[in-house]
């Protein structure tokens, strides 16, 4: 006959908890809790499969596993001697959720667990060790499986730590981006009103075309402090939103059309921004609307971005990638392309007026 650990080989928990009535506000902050550590159904690691081996080994048992438990499953981030990932999970989050579970699939005679608690005591989890074969738990044992637990407990306090570290250095890096936008803002009008007040036409130009660029920068930025980037950026969607903007600011029709979404790191959204920015205020200045972008992957790893116009086409003898005795603006397109390792170049563009300006790069 099938039986949990019979009273005299040992308790099914070295630290019975009492089974609550489960309210569902105490569980609701329970799972919060196991939230908060980020570890459901997250890969593999060492730290923790060292444990279980360790746990297996103190008890001379095939199988030890460290479960944590969810909303409808226990996920198990180490599983030593057992391939399966997940349980499904009683009522209650502790130990004897999981053990009829055990019982029907592995017709154990031997179980002995620990819970793991959050810092604000939350069951969040369990150390258990799993045998067919029933045994005595010898005291030393009881204090290896606590310790274990306790060293696991250890590891989540410091994933926590380490977690909220990272957002704080999130949020902090978002509130500099903001700053960085107001004030590049700022810079912009500063130059903007400049530029009106100068007496020469030249001057004014130049002055707007600075403006212009500071402003390209502070999108960016802006980009950075309201989207959670995790270090990576989706581009085609910064793209939509760029296109709309420069449509709006310059009254033209700057068109994103059929983009492949991709994440791209950080570092590679300033030289995208400026690159449009550039080629689409050449465009506007020496072609006219309708202005298109386009956004396609070309293989693995490798992006097209392009910028085409359907005005007069380029000079004769144009040549993208020999930016010497070009204006400011194909040196800065130039230097930017550099940056992303990729490669410019410029054609006719295939609806068979205008131009079409191609830029391929790997993104990394
Ligand atoms: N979309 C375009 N259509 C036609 N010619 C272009 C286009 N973009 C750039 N060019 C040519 O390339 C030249 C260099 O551009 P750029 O370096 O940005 O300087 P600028 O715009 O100040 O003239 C332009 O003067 C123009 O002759
Ligand atoms: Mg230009």
């Amino acid at each position: 006959m099938l039986h949990l650990v019979p009273p005299t080989l040992g308790p099914t928990s070295l630290d019975p908890s009492p089974i609550p009535a489960l309210r569902p506000e105490i569980e609701a902050a329970r799972l919060a809790a196991v939230e908060a550590y980020g570890i459901l159904d997250t890969v593999a690691e060492p730290a923790f499969d060292r444990i279980t081996a360790m746990a297996a080994d103190l008890f001379d048992a095939p199988i030890a596993l460290l479960g944590f438990t969810g909303h409808s499953s226990v996920f198990f981030k180490s599983h030593h001697g057992l391939a399966a990932t997940h349980a499904p999970r009683g009522p209650d989050p502790s130990q004897p959720a999981l053990a009829p579970w055990i019982r029907s699939e592995f017709r154990f005679d031997f179980h002995a667990s620990v819970p793991l608690h959050s810092a604000d005591g939350h069951e969040i989890g369990m150390l258990c060790v799993i045998d067919r074969r029933p045994r005595r738990i010898e005291e030393p044992q009881t204090r290896g499986l606590r310790a274990l637990g306790g060293i696991a407990t250890d590891l989540l306090a410091m994933r926590l730590t380490a977690r909220r570290v990272l957002a704080q250095a999130e949020m902090t890096a978002r509130e500099v981006d903001h700053r960085a936008m107001n004030s590049l803002q700022f810079v912009a009008s500063l130059l903007q009103l400049q530029s009106r007040a100068s007496g020469s036409s030249e001057i004014t130009q130049q002055l707007r075309a600075a403006a212009n660029r500071v402003l390209a920068v502070a999108r960016v930025h802006r980009t950075f402090s309201t989207q959670k980037t995790g270090g990576r950026v989706p581009i085609v969607a910064h793209l939509r939103r760029l296109c709309e903007e420069l449509s709006n600011s310059a009254d033209s029709m700057i068109r994103l059309e059929g983009a492949d979404e991709v994440e791209v790191p950080k570092e590679q959204v300033l030289p995208i921004g400026l690159i449009v920015n550039e080629l689409a205020t050449n465009a506007r200045k020496h072609a006219s609307d309708p202005i298109s972008i386009t956004f396609h992957k070309l293989g693995e790893g490798t992006y097209e971005l392009c910028v085409l116009d359907e005005g007069p086409g380029l000079p004769k003898g144009f040549d993208a990638a020999a930016p010497s005795g070009m204006g400011l603006g194909m040196k800065v397109v130039n230097a930017l392309v550099a940056q992303l390792q990729g490669q410019l170049s410029a054609h006719a563009n295939p609806v068979g007026r205008g131009s079409c300006f191609k830029v391929t790069f790997p993104v990394g």
